[in-house]
């Protein structure tokens, strides 16, 4: 199995333009041409996979609360795009497997990153996964990332043939032995504050760096220049245009 990694990843779909980790997040980060999009997974209360990224409803949605306290048939009656835009308003929270269905259709890669709800690093990463199994057969354009190393290390044991990335925002000493231990493909650095330094050790071990979350040209443009392969971004087409414009 061979990554097929795009230079653009589309963070949460395509988070600048719709609401985040939705359907029409999605939608609209293919209608630009985006080949992979980024989501973040989570289990309502009654463990159902869904597409979120808070641990709280409050900021994305008209609901309140912990989303590991809430059913996924009361979450289904909540409205995820007004807090967005008027446009949107109505949009519902999905599911992994409803968002698996549309990524097949529409022929797009996923970086799922395991966004588990506290406690719950093990029980997200083995029921996601197990969705996932049931359906997805291209694993050229599949990453499993995670901040969570138990929830790598759930994917390790449950799909180790499946590529893994390890997130990293604060550098941990051991980084490297985490990433060996954790036998992961790729390594997702936070781009804003990642040093060059960093990005040619990451070269080193001969992983593939993807930066999140890139909206700046100029910071993409330099990033590009340091050996990163990969850009997890809101706006996929200024990022796009940054990268292949020569300046
Ligand atoms: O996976 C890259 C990026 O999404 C990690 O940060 O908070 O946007 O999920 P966050
Ligand atoms: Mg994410």
């Amino acid at each position: 199995m061979t990554l097929k990694l795009p230079r653009i990843i589309g963070h949460r779909g395509a988070c600048g333009y719709a609401p985040e980790n939705t359907i029409e997040s999605i939608r609209t980060a293919s209608d630009m041409g985006v080949k992979w999009v980024e989501l973040d997974v989570k289990l309502t209360k009654d463990g159902i996979p869904i597409i979120f990224h808070d641990d709280t409803l409050d900021r994305t949605t008209n609901g309140h609360g912990l989303v590991a306290e809430i059913t996924y048939e009361d979450l289904r009656q909540l409205e995820a795009g007004s807090w967005f835009s008027d446009g949107f308003t109505g949009i519902k929270i999905p599911t992994l497997d409803e968002v698996i269905e549309e990524l097949i259709e529409m022929n797009l890669g996923l970086n799922l990153e395991i966004k588990p709800c506290p406690g719950r690093e093990k029980e997200t990463a083995e029921i996601a996964l197990d969705h996932l199994s049931r359906v997805w057969d291209d694993h050229d354009k599949l990453i499993i990332s995670s901040f969570q190393h138990v929830s790598l290390e759930t994917a390790m044991d449950v799909a180790r043939d499946w590529k893994r990335g390890l997130l990293l925002d604060e550098w941990p000493e051991n980084w490297k032995d985490l990433a060996d231990y954790l036998d992961v493909s790729t390594v997702h650095c936070n781009g804003n504050n990642v040093e060059r330094e960093q990005v040619e050790d990451i070269i080193d071990l001969d992983l593939p760096v993807l930066c999140y979350t890139i909206n700046d040209p100029q910071k993409a443009r330099e990033l590009q220049s340091w050996g990163v392969d990969s850009f997890f971004t809101d706006v996929p087409d200024v990022i796009e245009e940054a990268l292949f414009t020569v300046h």
